[in-house]
């Protein structure tokens, strides 16, 4: 199928399939490859990846744009605090954070499984209230980004190549990069936990999912490559996940240069704390709602959302091997962009 970004969309068939079919019990609907960029996504992306590609930004958007598993929650709740609440004292203060920020393509996902979300979440409840007359079936996220009051900051984990091609001359973008063996641990835990992804195959297979460019998403690398050509826009703003984590003030402050927001010094120390991982758990486990949504073993012995929050978690956990593979898919990819990820890799350190 052709799609308006030029590229063709084919559903996953054959071995590729029932290898995906064994190790993932959440994409009911099967999976689409995207050529060019071996991109890979739940099957409705067919339904809603035209409505992506054609959304229209606005200049007082702020697109928070990531890899899966890179930092996305923590920068939505800073950019959407430091231009909304910087006072902490906005009425939606503790409300979920896709009220808020709504995540531009959640609903390609939500439609991929059998079990929807519950009608009592957050974001489906934010839905009826915001968007009166319309129809779920459309995209709760997707409607609720379009009648968001302005300014908008809107979550995504597409590349530049599936989004409107003047998105970055029009809205400013936030990409937040993180050290892939720590996106591999972290994603690794987040698709065994969210029901939607089901994932029930080995952390070894996670592994090789990884560096063969097939978890939904698609290539780490060619995402980060496609920022990378952009880097030096005005209107892109680059953060590490281990550099807001080492230092969050400096950043805070990189970010409050970049967005204009002018805050005090209160303000500042207000954001720090409000956005900082133990109470953003603290206010994302009171709030509740998700866990419906998740795999309640999982839950139980690994945690939940927000598992560990840290840099350099996969040191000890990855096998040498399996830390090899990812270091040569690294240097293979994205060796030549010289990309200085924080937390080293073995074999590109030696
Ligand atoms: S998602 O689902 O792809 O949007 O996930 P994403 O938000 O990008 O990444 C989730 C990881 O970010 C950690 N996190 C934080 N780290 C530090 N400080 C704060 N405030 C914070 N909030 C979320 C979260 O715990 C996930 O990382 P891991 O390593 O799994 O703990």
């Amino acid at each position: 199928m052709q799609l308006a970004s030029g590229h063709k969309g084919a559903i996953l068939e054959g071995e590729e399939w029932e290898r995906q079919k064994r190790d993932w019990t959440g994409y009911c609907k099967g999976l689409v490859r995207l050529e060019p960029g071996r991109w890979l996504f739940p099957a409705p992306f067919l339904k809603f990846g035209d409505k992506y590609y054609n959304f229209k930004f606005q200049p007082s958007d702020v697109v928070v744009m990531t890899y899966s598993k890179s930092g996305t929650t923590w920068m939505q709740e800073i950019v959407w605090t430091m231009r909304n609440n910087p006072d902490l004292d906005h009425p939606m203060t503790n409300t979920h954070i896709f009220a808020r920020s709504p995540f531009l393509e959640m609903d390609m996902i939500a439609a991929s499984s059998e079990k929807p979300p519950p009608a009592n979440h957050p974001m489906v409840q934010a839905f009826f209230r915001m968007c009166p007359g319309k129809n779920p079936l459309d995209g709760l996220q997707l409607q609720i980004t379009e009648v968001l009051p302005a300014p908008r900051t809107i979550k995504t984990h597409l590349p530049f190549s599936l989004l409107d091609p003047s998105l970055l001359d029009t809205s400013k973008v936030v990409v937040v990069v993180r050290n892939p063996k720590d996106v591999i641990m972290s994603f690794h835990h987040h698709c065994r936990l969210i029901s939607l992804h089901g994932y029930v195959g080995s952390f070894e297979e996670f592994v090789q999912y990884f560096v063969d460019d097939d978890l939904m998403y698609g290539p780490y690398w060619l995402h980060l490559k496609e920022v990378w050509e952009k880097k030096d826009h005005p209107n892109l703003h680059l953060i590490f996940y281990e550099d807001l984590k080492a230092d969050t003030m400096k950043e805070l402050k990189r970010l409050d240069a970049f967005l204009g927001t002018g805050l005090t010094e209160a303000q500042f120390k207000n954001i720090e704390h409000h956005t900082s991982f133990k109470v953003m758990k603290a206010r994302a486990e009171a709030l509740g709602g998700d866990n419906e949504m998740f795999n309640a073993d999982v839950l139980k012995n690994d945690g939940g959302f927000f598992r560990k929050g840290q840099s350099g978690d996969w040191k000890g956990k990855l096998t040498p091997e399996l830390e090899a593979k990812v270091d040569q898919y690294v240097q293979k990819k994205l060796g030549d962009l010289q990309i200085p990820f924080q937390v080293l890799l073995s074999c590109l350190a030696a």
